[in-house]
C-alpha cells in the first residue's frame, strides 16, 4: 500500500500464475506447458531473426502472422487479431468488447484471470454456478448479459463442452458478445473456429502456449468477424503498437506452419493422458473427463493441498486450488511424457501406501 498509488491500483486483487522454480531437476507438471519443445523450424527462424534487422520496430500489423493464421482456418486477416500470449488478447477482449452495463458472465469455476480483468477494467461481471458434474450448463446463461466468456476446454477442469452446446448458446444469445477462450482446444476439444461466419458476436481466443510449444515466446490470437477484430485493433493501438515483436513473429509464423510437428506431438501427449488417467483410475482416484493437456484428480484419503506438499517431496509439482471449497479435494495436473507420468504414478504409489 502506498499514498502514491491509484484507487484502482488499491483496489486490485492480481492473477498468480503457477510458480516458475528456479530448481532444474523437478518434473514441472504445474503450468501446462507442452513437454515437447518447439518444431525446430521454429528454431531455424528464431535464429535467422537474430539480425541488424533487431533495430528497426517490427510490422506494428503483424500482417505476415495473420494471413498464415488466417489460411489455416479458412477466414480472411480481418479476421485475425495477435498479441502478446492469449492473456494479453484477453484483456483487450474484456475492456473493448465484454464492458457493458450489463453484468459479464462466466463460470463459477473457470480461468481466475477472468475476475482479475474484471477488476482492472472496472467490469461488472455475474458468475454462473457449473452443475454437479462441472459442466457448464448453457441454459443458465440466459439472462441479461453483456457479454459471455468460459474457456473450451474449461480450466481448471479440463471438461469440453459439445459444439452442438456452444451453437445452441449462440442461437439462444445474439445481443452480445460470446467469447469461446481454446487455449486448450488442440488436446481432443471441438473447436467453435468454424461457427465464426454464421455468428457475428461469437470471438474465439487461442494460444501458442500450448499445443504449439511456445509459452516462451508469448504469442495468442483471436478469430471472429472483422468488426470484433476491428475493436481490439483499437485498443491495441491505444496501448502498446507493437505487442509481437519480430522473434514472437518469425517464430509464430514457423510454428503455425509446421502442421506436421503440432500434430505428432498433440497426439503424443493424449496419448499419455489417456494411460495416465486408467493407471489414476486403478490406483481408486477420481479423474474428470479432459479435452486438455491436463487433467483434474481427486482421491478419497488424501485431500488435494496435503497430495500436492507430498509430491513436492518426490519432486513434482502439480497445480492446487483453494477456492472454491468444491475445487479443493482435487489437484491439477499438467501432462508431461510417458517417462514423467511414470515418475509422478511411482510418487502416488508411495504416497498413498503412507496415508
Ligand atoms: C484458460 C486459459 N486461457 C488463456 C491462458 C493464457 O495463455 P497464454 O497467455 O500463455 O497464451 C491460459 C494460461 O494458462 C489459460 O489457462
Amino acid at each position: 500500500m502506498s499514498k502514491y498509488w491509484s484507487d484502482v491500483v488499491h483496489r486490485l486483487t492480481p492473477y498468480v500464475p503457477g510458480e516458475q522454480p528456479k530448481l532444474t531437476n523437478l518434473v514441472k507438471l504445474n503450468t501446462n506447458e507442452n513437454p515437447y519443445g518447439p518444431s525446430l523450424k521454429v528454431i531455424e527462424a528464431l535464429k535467422a531473426e537474430a539480425a541488424d534487422s533487431l533495430r528497426l520496430y517490427p510490422d506494428p500489423n503483424s500482417d505476415r502472422l495473420k494471413s498464415v493464421i488466417a489460411r489455416i482456418f479458412d477466414l480472411q486477416s480481418n479476421q485475425v487479431f495477435v498479441g502478446n500470449g492469449s492473456d494479453e488478447v484477453l484483456a483487450h477482449v474484456f475492456q473493448g468488447l465484454l464492458k457493458h452495463d450489463k453484468p459479464l458472465l462466466f463460470p463459477d469455476i473457470t480461468y481466475s484471470f477472468y475476475p482479475v480483468y474484471c477488476g482492472l477494467y472496472g467490469i461488472q461481471y455475474e458468475t454462473i454456478a457449473l452443475d454437479k458434474q462441472f459442466n457448464i450448463d448453457i441454459h443458465h446463461y440466459a439472462r441479461p448479459n453483456g457479454g459471455i466468456i468460459f474457456p473450451n476446454p474449461n480450466a481448471p477442469t479440463g471438461i469440453p463442452l459439445a459444439l452442438a452446446k456452444i451453437e445452441q448458446l449462440l442461437r439462444q444469445n445474439t445481443h452480445s458478445v460470446v467469447v469461446i477462450d481454446e487455449a486448450y482446444v488442440d488436446f481432443g476439444t471441438e473447436s467453435a473456429v468454424n461457427l465464426i461466419n454464421t455468428y457475428p458476436n461469437l470471438l474465439v481466443t487461442h494460444s501458442l502456449s500450448k499445443a504449439r510449444s511456445l509459452a516462451g515466446l508469448r504469442v495468442g490470437y483471436a478469430l471472429g468477424n472483422k468488426d470484433l477484430i476491428e475493436a481490439l485493433m483499437r485498443v491495441k493501438d491505444s496501448f502498446n503498437s507493437y505487442p509481437i515483436d519480430r522473434f514472437a513473429e518469425a517464430g509464430a509464423v514457423a510454428a503455425m506452419q509446421d502442421s506436421g510437428y503440432f500434430e505428432e506431438t498433440c497426439a503424443k501427449v493424449i496419448s499419455t493422458r489417456d494411460t495416465l488417467v486408467n493407471e489414476l483410475h486403478a490406483l481408486s482416484f477420481e479423474v474428470l473427463p479432459s479435452g486438455a493437456n491436463f487433467i483434474f484428480a481427486k482421491h478419497k484419503k488424501i485431500d488435494g493441498e496435503e497430495l500436492v506438499v507430498k509430491l513436492r517431496e518426490h519432486s513434482i509439482i502439480v497445480r492446487h486450488f483453494k477456492k472454491p471449497a468444491r475445487i479443493s479435494p482435487y489437484i491439477r495436473i499438467t501432462i508431461g511424457t510417458d517417462n514423467q507420468s511414470s515418475s509422478l504414478i511411482q510418487a502416488i504409489n508411495v504416497i498413498l501406501k503412507s496415508v
